[in-house]
């Protein structure tokens, strides 16, 4: 979790720093900080809250400055206040540094600091590292880089780090280890962040720093990157892809709802080059690279979290359904501490939008180590999962700025729909017609979702009824069960109200007992396989009082005649579904946000992605 942001170069650093701080928000907001140089002087502010917090308290202060830091943090050690938020400084002042991550042995290297009379401000691991870097630079007489190194090697556990220096006031230092940390190579400058997107207006050059890996940034000078063992390493510079206008809100008032309002385009974007319609073709390359691995696979094995575990089970069914290949889905933060059975015929498939998260990234290091094959479907291009597997499609969903996660959700069982369909032919478990006919329906998803986005009115006239509930509950069967969940999970993420998403036919085990007029149900009733079991399931809440918000199939007579309200969208296979269904609960988890007042984009307590356990 969080966000960093540096400069050095010629320009004005705190402009550069406070704008990039803003893009990066979505990592955490419980406070941010900046650290600048002026004339040997370190100038520090850091304020709890947001980004405009402390952009409020630093505008009538000092901030001439061509080389600073900056930080949005997600509180882990210590709570949200203007002590704990970064940078941090040491004992003496001269060193000053921002951290992403979790220094796991903090403590014991707290207790040898404490012994040798350092005095420290914070809860925070990260002073801890500051201070140990200062003790190394004034107990063995090193220079900045090879104390940070020093360091490190008695660090456990992940960080990108930026250290400054008040008497080197044309260098940064930067490292990385488990936490994401991006290079922006300008003509004499550099930028350095949490992801891209603080650095794609000055320049398209960047340098993923890999882990282990130290830079040194000095102004004029060419990037020096080294390892850990300090063995020199070429840097290699690449070219970004994305571009400004994809991470700005283009008009909209949230992210999210901009976000969900792309869903017709980023489908599209996800299938092109890879959907070819006219030939009956799926080309996913690493599904190509790996076809017997594929088509000889055991099982396949998906690990995932959150959202991206949702369109996991999704994907689940698609892939038993036409592949007929053994499906298996894992919370990776379960996985990765249960000693899983997994053998070189298992192929585990890591679903992420941010390409981050620190669980799933464990997950597939186990199975990597275990002999799996290892596959990546990732939103963020060049984003850590993305680097650790074999092979892997990105979902080209474009940059998802909103904490709450649409976009990348529908890409995710897009791709799925894909390699569900083209190993399904590959092994000859399809018949021809429902193949031709699935790449011809998932060809037009991108209209229907248009046609769903239609709802919009109805969906916020429901919110607005609903606004003040203080439970739901989703029902859903088959294919549409991963999608109460996430209905449910899109809910209770942003508006705060309890959720929960259930297999319909589960509610009468338990859930039941909730239900009285106070309780909305949303219940997914297209006319689809289980339609008429979940129309009983609908026609038992109703004998106990619930109110039933229905999601249905344009033109569905049945259901209108007992749920409170029906909410029509178009039809499609029930395989493609979720890609429909989806749509207006999204629509209503964002309506009724916004109506309760809470912060859509950046809800409380989450961060975009979770890069600590
Ligand atoms: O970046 P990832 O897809 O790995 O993130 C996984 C979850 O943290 C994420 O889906 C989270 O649940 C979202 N806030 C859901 O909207």
């Amino acid at each position: 979790m969080c966000g960093i942001v540096a400069y050095v170069g010629n320009k004005e650093a705190y402009p550069i720093i406070l704008k990039g701080l803003k893009r990066l928000e979505y990592r955490g907001y419980d406070s941010a900080g900046v650290a600048l140089l002026n004339q040997k002087e370190i100038l520090l502010y850091k304020k709890k809250g947001k980004v405009s917090k402390l952009e409020d308290y630093a505008a009538d202060k000092e901030k001439q400055s061509t080389i600073g830091i900056g930080h949005t943090r997600w509180a882990t050690h210590g709570p949200p206040n203007d002590v704990n938020a970064h940078p941090h400084l040491s004992g003496d002042g001269r060193y000053v540094i921002i951290h992403n991550g979790i220094i796991e042995n903090y403590d014991s290297l707290k207790k040898e600091l404490i012994n040798r009379g350092h005095e420290f401000k914070s809860d925070t691991d990260t002073e801890v590292l500051v201070h140990l870097i200062e003790d190394i630079c004034q107990n063995e007489s090193l220079s900045l880089e090879d104390a940070v190194r020093t360091a490190l090697n008695e660090v456990v556990g992940a960080y990108a780090i930026v250290v400054m220096d008040r008497e080197t006031p044309d260098q940064l230092i930067a490292a990385k280890n488990s936490s994401p940390l991006v290079i922006g190579v300008g003509d004499e400058d550099f930028y350095l962040a949490s992801d891209a997107t603080p650095i794609i207006e000055y320049t398209k050059n960047v340098v993923y720093l890999e882990d282990g890996q130290i830079a040194v940034l000095k102004k004029g000078e060419e990037i020096k990157l080294s390892n850990i063992q300090n063995q020199t390493v070429t840097p290699y510079i690449q070219e970004l892809e994305m571009n400004l206008e994809a991470i700005e809100k283009g008009g909209y008032e949230h992210f999210m709802l901009k976000e969900i309002y792309e869903q017709p385009q980023s489908i599209r974007n996800s299938t092109l080059g890879r959907l070819n319609l006219k030939n009956s073709l799926i080309t996913l390359g690493g599904i190509e690279e790996f076809e017997s691995k594929f088509l000889n696979a055991n099982r396949i094995i998906f690990v995932a979290c959150g959202t991206s575990w949702h369109s996991a089970l999704v994907g689940e069914y698609m892939i038993e359904d036409v592949a007929r290949i053994p499906v298996e889905v894992e919370y990776a933060s379960e996985f990765r501490y249960r000693n899983p059975i997994i053998n070189e015929k298992d192929i585990v498939i890591a679903i992420s939008q941010s390409g981050e998260t620190a669980d799933t990234l464990a997950a597939l290091e186990i199975a990597k180590k275990k002999g799996a094959t290892i596959y990546g479907i990732c939103n963020v291009v060049g984003s850590s999962i993305a680097r650790a597997t074999d092979a892997g499609s990105y979902t080209h969903a474009g940059p998802e700025i909103g904490v709450a996660s649409t976009k990348a959700f529908t890409a995710q069982i897009t791709i799925l729909a894909l390699m569900a369909l083209s190993l399904a032919n590959k092994k000859g478990s399809i018949a021809k017609s429902r193949y031709h006919n699935l790449l011809s329906q998932l060809n037009q998803i991108p209209e229907l979702v248009e046609k769903a986005l239609e709802t919009n009115d109805q969906v916020k006239y429901i919110a607005d009824l609903y606004q003040n509930a203080k439970n739901f509950l989703y029902l859903g069967r088959g294919y549409n069960f991963p999608v109460a969940l996430e209905g449910a999970l899109k809910l209770k993420e942003i508006s705060y109200i309890h959720a929960e998403g259930y297999p319909a036919a589960e509610m009468k085990h338990g859930p039941i007992a909730l239900i009285d007029e106070e309780m909305p149900v949303v219940a997914i009733a297209t006319r689809k396989g289980s339609y008429e079991k979940v129309v009983s399931n609908i026609q038992e809440v109703k004998a106990r009082d619930g109110k039933i918000i229905a999601i249905v199939t344009e033109g569905d007579t049945t259901v209108r005649e007992m749920a409170d309200h029906v909410i029509e969208i178009p039809e499609t296979d029930e395989f493609l579904d979720p890609l429909i269904t989806v749509i207006p609960l999204q629509l209503l988890s964002y309506h009724v946000a916004v109506m309760r007042d809470c912060n859509v984009d950046q809800p409380r307590n989450l961060a975009k992605s979770v890069t600590v356990e």
